[in-house]
């Protein structure tokens, strides 16, 4: 078995740390590039770490030396940073990019919001610039949906907003170990001539919302407080949010595409299975606790979804 040479680029984030930890573990030769100041401390000690300035393409050039796969998990601010490595990839010997992406394949509108914008063009600028690519798509990280009110799903207080066929309709979910293991699976050892040019899409539960009231009426040995959002009202809020430039645009995207039953299509039908890996389940989650916390969003942000479903009938 030959190990692939991988190097990350955004290793400290909430999804990123955790597939940084996943990669170290994997056996692969792992290098993490950083910027100067990074917190580096929390990094396994197997894995090489280099600063690096992506504004010195001679030096990104020399610290890519010996690598197979760039990886990048940089997050939503430094989304435009990956063109420089879009730039200094065609003069190395790098045979993979992974861009940041961890979302699904959105449409016309979705990619209008300016992340998925900004993911789009760096994905576009490789593709222009020849470089085997592939990109990796749980849909929706399952502690974002069920750890925090931004798709309507409360567990704190035990209260569900039912968003167009949002009750019936499946939402693809993966958890953050899911994909840790998911990207140590693809990444560490399999021929990169069998990743290039692929949409890996990553399921480890489909849920309805109607499943999620079950499991919560089981939690909290009480019916969830329900409350419903017709299809319309949330395609009409969300083209608001995004002509005004509203920042919960994303999240209100997520809403629709789980309305209208987009959203579990979007991730196309690439699958990519991570063997002999017990997947997690509503029960484990919800019923048995093994839910692990999102990471903490500002109280005026949870405020805005606490008002989204205080004005629903
Ligand atoms: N589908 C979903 O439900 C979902 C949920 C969460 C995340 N995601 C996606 O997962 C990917 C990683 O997200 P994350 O939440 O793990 O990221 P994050 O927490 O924001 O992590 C940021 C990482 O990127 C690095 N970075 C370098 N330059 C940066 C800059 N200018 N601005 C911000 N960060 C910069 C940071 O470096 P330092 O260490 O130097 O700070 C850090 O290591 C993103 O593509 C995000 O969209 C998807």
């Amino acid at each position: 078995m030959t190990l692939n040479r991988i190097a990350v680029y955004g290793h400290r984030g909430w999804a990123s740390s955790e597939i940084v930890k996943a990669l170290a573990s994997s056996g692969a030769p792992l290098r993490v590039l950083h910027r100067p100041g990074s917190d580096i401390l929390s990094l396994p000690v197997n894995v090489e770490v280099v600063e690096v300035d992506l504004n010195n393409q001679a030096s990104l050039i020399e610290k890519l030396k010996d690598i197979d796969i760039v990886i990048c998990l940089v997050g939503h601010g430094g989304v435009p940073l990956q063109h420089h490595f879009v730039k200094a990839i065609p003069k190395t010997q790098v045979k993979l990019f992974v861009p940041s992406d961890l979302a699904a394949r959105y449409d016309k509108q979705g990619n209008s919001i300016p992340v998925n914008h900004q993911k789009s063009e760096v994905e576009k600028a490789a593709r222009l610039a020849g470089i085997p690519t592939a990109v990796v798509l749980p849909g929706n990280f399952a502690e974002f949906v069920l750890s925090t009110p931004a798709l309507g799903i409360d567990y704190r207080d035990n209260r569900i907003q039912f968003i167009g066929d949002s009750a019936s309709e499946p939402l693809n979910l993966c958890t953050r170990p899911y994909v840790a293991a998911a990207y140590a699976s693809i990444f560490a050892s399999t021929p990169i001539s069998q990743l290039a040019g692929r949409d890996l899409a990553l399921s480890e539960l489909r849920v309805t919302g109607n499943q999620i009231a079950e499991a919560f009426a089981r939690k909290f040995h009480a019916a969830p407080i329900t409350r419903r959002e017709s299809k319309e009202h949330i395609v009409q809020a969300l083209g608001e949010a995004i002509e005004t430039g509203n920042p919960m645009s994303l999240a209100l995207y997520c809403r629709k595409i789980w309305a209208t039953g987009e959203q579990a299509r979007m991730i196309g039908k690439d699958i990519w299975d991570v063997e002999d890996y017990p997947k997690a389940t509503l029960p484990s989650l919800i019923v048995e606790g093994a839910l692990e916390p999102y990471r903490s969003l500002p109280e005026e942000v949870r405020n805005y979804f606490t008002n989204l479903f205080d004005q629903c009938e």
